[in-house]
């Protein structure tokens, strides 16, 4: 076998040697490298051979497998080399032209915006944890103190999985929010936590220029000792300076969310008429960019934290809606519809 391996390597490398153009060349190749070429017959039979002589065999078939494939790409390195070199020489190819503009990715601008928030909460001292997109009931709602048939449910239009558990209920969906890491991430670890969650959740809603199927939240939350409203004031109001601008003026109304307790909606003063009300404000002179609140006790103990000992803040907000105001862009749309006049803007 040796003896035909080296009579092999002869034969190929002198054709190869006369070849001048691609197309023998790819002739060539399936000769010597292909599925049916004697080379690889031979790297098939190999485990037919008696032991002794396998291994010598293997080894100088492979290594002629390779010395071919690298005599290959010298030779087509070579021919392509010669065609440019006869182009130039029947002037085809003006070598001074100027060559084609190579167009630049770049990031999507939600993941643009959502890297900025994500930075600002790390540089506060939040860790940042992602989550399932397809979600148990348990964590989207039972556990976050929204129990089954309670109205409250009707805040996030659900999309459901095709999927029954044992007792014949709809119990797998996607998820609303991204508030279920809360729990998922407090059931592994004691306080303290400071932690900030960014993916995309989806709601079973027709789409407008504020509304998607399916978008992006960052949700954040803290809890230890002695934690109070004060804290989440601060932490939120500064990040709203750190995203909008240093002028930026900020305002916690009541709201409610089952799973805090008190529970407030987050405004920060227009940006656009500062506060003398425009049609970005509706007139208000606000504009409300997060829900957020006081870790409801029943969430706590659901993760067997004592809420006599400890306390949290939770907030959440869409990602879009942060791009859209800073950017003024007024259809949540256009974010995924992949056209390039939008997306080359950020
Ligand atoms: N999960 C809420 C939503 O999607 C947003 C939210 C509100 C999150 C208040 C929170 C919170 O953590 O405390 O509408």
């Amino acid at each position: 076998m040796i003896n035909k391996l080296e009579e092999l390597r002869a034969k190929a490398l002198s054709e190869l040697d006369s070849i001048k153009d691609p197309k023998s060349l790819e002739a060539w190749r399936i000769s010597y490298l292909g599925r049916k070429s004697e080379l690889t017959q031979m790297l098939r039979g190999l485990a037919s051979l008696p032991v002794e002589e396998r291994r010598a065999a293997g080894a100088a078939a492979n290594q002629l497998k390779s010395f071919l494939e690298q005599s290959l790409s010298q030779r087509e390195e070579a021919i392509k080399e010669a065609e440019i070199a006869r182009a130039i020489e029947k002037g085809k190819l003006d070598v001074t032209l100027p060559g084609y503009p190579t167009t630049l990715g770049r990031l999507h601008p939600t993941i643009q915006i959502l890297r900025q928030m994500c930075d600002i909460f790390v540089a506060m001292g939040f860790e940042v944890v992602e989550g399932p997109e397809v979600e148990w009931d348990y964590y989207n709602f039972e556990a976050l103190n929204i129990p089954q048939d309670h109205p409250a449910r009707d805040m996030w239009a659900t999309m459901w999985m095709d999927y029954r558990n044992e007792k014949g209920e709809r119990n797998m969906l996607l998820r609303t929010h991204t508030s279920p890491m809360q729990i998922r991430v407090m059931e592994n670890r004691q306080p303290p936590v400071r932690v900030i969650v960014p993916g995309k959740v989806y709601r079973y809603e027709a789409t407008d220029a504020t509304h998607e199927a399916m978008f992006y939240q960052v949700e954040g939350f803290a809890v230890d000792k002695n934690i109070t409203m004060a804290d989440l004031k601060g932490t939120l109001f500064e990040f709203a300076r750190r995203l909008f601008g240093k002028e930026r003026k900020a305002r916690f109304r009541c709201d409610y969310f089952p799973f805090v307790e008190p529970g407030v909606d987050m405004a920060i003063d227009c940006f656009v008429c500062k506060g003398a009300g425009c049609s970005l404000c509706s007139n208000s002179g606000w504009i409300e960019i997060l829900g957020a609140g006081m870790i409801h006790p029943e969430v706590l103990r659901r993760v067997n934290y004592d809420p006599d000992i400890y306390t949290g803040f939770a907030f959440g907000m869409g990602v879009e809606r942060m791009s859209m105001l800073k950017y003024g862009i007024d259809d949540i749309r256009l974010f995924y519809s992949n056209d390039l006049r939008f997306l080359k803007q950020f």
